[in-house]
């Protein structure tokens, strides 16, 4: 069962989701804010636990516009949270982010180090695993896991689920993708003089289906006490860099990708990967899919899917 506003996304994922996995999604279009709604939809379904995925996720708007991040994500946790009290649901994993971590000492992040964001949508993330932990403080009934995702990036094997953003890409891997398909003349290089191995940034790419085994993994494993709140991380454990993304990105759609160098973007770091241990030590999770195997299946879903969701609508899929 799926609840969603559909701000930033379409109904279709949910029709295919629903043919690869041969169960039926059940669809609630509803903002989590809307909390008599809400507590109508966990009044009419059986729900033993929630996996928290929404919220705004861009760094440059939510500099702009914070009113608007802490309103839609703390809000709506807010919301879903009391939903979940007053309906005696109180199992719960959170999409939370290694942005929760900002400038550290150690390009290695591990869970035990001191939490600084650098941007409201960080604090935004932050303020929510606050609220969690003090919710399970609170009471011996909740159980809640905060993943902090690093770099999410490829597609559904199947071709068929993929990401699809809204006007001009932000990210590295829709922005080569729609490079190589030929929507977009070049791709832009944010920097070449970090300290790094070739000047450009490195970060920790993981692929979206370890991203939701790590999920699955969480649900199934998370301790089966009370007063129970952990935060994880999910990466792959090492950085690749921008260069090693076009070229992955190349061998697997076999179309080379022109880029130019520019200077860096505002706000980013240089290098930082996850260290992912606790989450192999506590659910026995580890992500299993390499950038060449994101690479593929980001390719797969741009070829199948050239104008994203809308492709169903002009036939190409
Ligand atoms: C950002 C968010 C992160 C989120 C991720 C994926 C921060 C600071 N960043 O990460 O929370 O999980 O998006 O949604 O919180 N690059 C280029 N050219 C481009 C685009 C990107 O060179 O056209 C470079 C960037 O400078 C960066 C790397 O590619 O070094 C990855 O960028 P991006 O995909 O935007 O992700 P992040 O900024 O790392």
């Amino acid at each position: 069962m799926v609840v969603d506003n559909l701000s930033n996304s379409s109904a279709e994922p949910l029709d295919r989701v629903s043919r690869l996995s041969g169960s039926k999604v059940t669809f609630y279009e509803l903002d989590l804010r809307d909390i008599s709604n809400l507590r109508q939809v966990f009044r009419s379904e059986a729900i033993e636990a929630v996996v928290h995925l929404a919220g705004l996720k861009s760094v440059g708007e939510s500099v702009a516009d914070p009113i608007k991040y802490y309103d839609n994500n703390v809000g709506s946790s807010v919301a879903l949270t009391t939903v979940m009290s007053s309906c005696d649901v109180r199992t719960l994993v959170f999409s939370s982010s290694a942005t929760v971590y900002g400038q550290a000492d150690s390009p290695e992040y591990v869970e035990s180090m001191a939490v600084a964001p650098a941007n409201p949508y960080g604090h935004t993330k932050l303020t929510i695993e606050h609220l969690l932990q003090d919710l399970a403080g609170s009471s011996q009934h909740w159980r809640v896991c905060a993943l902090r995702y690093f770099n999410p990036v490829g597609a559904d094997e199947s071709g068929a689920i993929g990401e699809d953003p809204v006007g001009v890409p932000a990210n590295l891997f829709p922005y080569i993708a729609q490079v190589a398909i030929g929507k977009r003349r070049c791709l832009t290089v944010f920097g070449n003089d970090y300290a790094t191995r070739d000047g450009t940034a490195v970060r920790d790419y993981i692929h979206v289906s370890d991203l939701a085994e790590g999920h699955l993994a969480a649900l199934q494993k998370m301790p089966p006490e009370g007063n129970f709140f952990s935060a994880f991380n999910l990466g792959v454990g090492h950085g690749e860099s921008v260069l090693d993304v076009i070229r992955a990105f190349e061998q697997a759609s076999g179309v080379a990708i022109p880029y130019r160098l520019a200077a860096r973007r505002p706000g980013d770091l240089a290098a930082y990967w996850a260290n992912p241990a606790k989450a192999h030590e506590l659910f026995g999770w580890r992500a299993k899919r390499g950038l060449q195997r994101a690479c593929e299946d980001t390719w797969r879903w741009q070829v199948r899917n050239p104008d994203g969701y809308q492709s169903a609508a002009n036939g190409s899929v």
